[in-house]
Formats: structure tokens, sequence, C-alpha cells
């Protein structure tokens, strides 16, 4: 039996490897479909749903759902694009996000897709939830009004036995990121930086490091997210 299968994704037939997610064939295939949760490398967990695609007509998301013959999934279309923008939306009004003073602005993807999706005001009212900044952490801070509770940081931050450093603590919308005190001192200064770097917005920042690269020079300053628009701006030699 072939381990190939064809799929359809706006009308375009690509290939991809049977068991693959749709959102790792499409990517293969320099189709763009937006992530948040998602991260290379690591367990895809499904939570944001920012991948969403209709797959013979049901919406589901690309980065948990495997490839199979015959597929045909819509994806840049205006129905998904706005479910989208609706999802980076509730993100804005569910926290607090001041770009303009986070060390992750023009880094963030989550800033990111709000510009490529053209989101202005929300269409959703603001919650202004009161959350703490935690600074306990010896090498890390932990800002609680930017975390959109996407896991990347508990998936793919671990000891050298496999432990998490980061779980969620409390339950509903109390909900809240937490490092295990217990293993804690063991982070390292490269752990830190991982875990910094894995979190797709400025909930998780390195304690006394910054700025390294100045705003407005930034991945997203100069670039919008998405690697159709990456690839070509690459190819032209604008990044
Ligand atoms: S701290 Fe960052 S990586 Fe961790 S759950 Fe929150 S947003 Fe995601
Ligand atoms: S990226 Fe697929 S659900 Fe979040």
């Amino acid at each position: 039996m072939s381990d190939v299968v064809t799929i359809t994704i706006d009308g375009v037939e690509i290939k991809a490897e049977k068991g693959q997610k749709i959102l790792d064939a499409a990517t293969k295939a320099g189709i763009y479909i937006p992530t948040l949760c998602n991260f290379e490398g690591v367990k895809p967990k499904g939570s944001c749903r920012i991948c969403s695609v209709l797959v013979n007509g049901r919406p589901m998301t690309a980065c948990t759902t495997p490839v199979s013959e015959g597929m045909v999934i819509e994806n840049d279309t205006e129905y998904l694009n706005d479910l989208r923008k609706a999802i980076v939306e509730i993100m804005f009004v569910e926290g607090n996000h001041m770009c303009p003073v986070c060390e992750r602005s023009g880094n963030c993807e989550l800033q990111a897709l709000a510009y490529r999706y053209l989101m202005m005001v929300p269409r959703f009212p603001y919650l202004f939830p009161t959350r703490d900044i935690d600074a306990s952490h010896p090498k890390l801070i932990k800002d609680h009004d930017r975390c959109i509770l996407c896991k990347r940081c508990i998936r793919a931050i671990q000891d050298e036995n496999g432990k998490n450093f980061f779980a969620f603590k409390r339950r509903g919308y109390k909900v809240t990121i937490n490092i295990d005190p217990s293993i804690s001192e063991k982070m390292t200064d490269e752990l830190a930086q991982k875990a910094m770097d894995v979190c797709p917005v400025g909930a998780l920042i390195r304690k006394e490091k910054g700025y390294d690269v100045p705003i407005g020079k930034r991945k997203y300053d100069k670039v919008r997210i998405g690697n159709d628009i990456e690839n070509k701006a690459k190819k032209e030699g604008v990044v």
C-alpha cells in the first residue's frame, strides 16, 4: 500500500505522507495555515483552534488531524479567516496585552496574527482581568496578563528526566501557568531562554536580559507572519 496520499487544499492538489498532519503537509507544500499553540517538534494539542480548516465540510484542527486519501480541505476562505480573526480578538480581550511596552513586541505571534488579520477594535468587550506578574523565579518573569494558555512551555520544557518545569495551576478562568518549585532551581540559562522563545507571546520573559534587538528591527516588524509571506520575503532578500 502506498505511503503517499493526495489531498486538496483550496483546490490545489498536493501529496502528503500517510499519517502526516494536515498542517505539516500544508507547510511542506508552502501553504500557510496559522498556528499558535502548535510548536514544531512538540506533540500537537489542538487547544487554540486557530488552525481550524474545513475537512470535507467539517471543522477540524489542522495541527492534530492526519491526512487521508482524497481529503478536500478549505483553508484560506473568508469564513475561516474571520473565525481566526475572532480567535485572535478573543485572546486580546481576555487578557491584558499592552504591545507597546512588551519585550516580545515584534516577535510575538499573537500580535503578528492581529496584524495579519487586520484586527482593529475587537468585536468583543475587553474583560480587563486582574492578574499578577510573578517575578519570584530567579531566571524568568511570568506575566499572567499575556498568557494565552497554549501549553507550549509545558510540553517543550523538561529536565533531563523528562519532568515538566511548567504546569497549569487552578482551574477554569482562574487557571495560570506555574513553575514547579521542586525542580525550579535546576532551570539552566539555556532552558530559561528556550522557555521564552517557545512562548508565542510575552508571558515568559528572561530576567536581566532584553531589548538585544531594538523594536522596529524584530522578525514581524519586517515581515508579516505566515510561511507564504515569509518565504516570498526570503526569496526577495527582505529578511
Ligand atoms: S506561558 Fe507562554 S507558552 Fe506557556 S502557556 Fe502561557 S502563553 Fe503558552
Ligand atoms: S495550532 Fe492547531 S489548535 Fe492551536
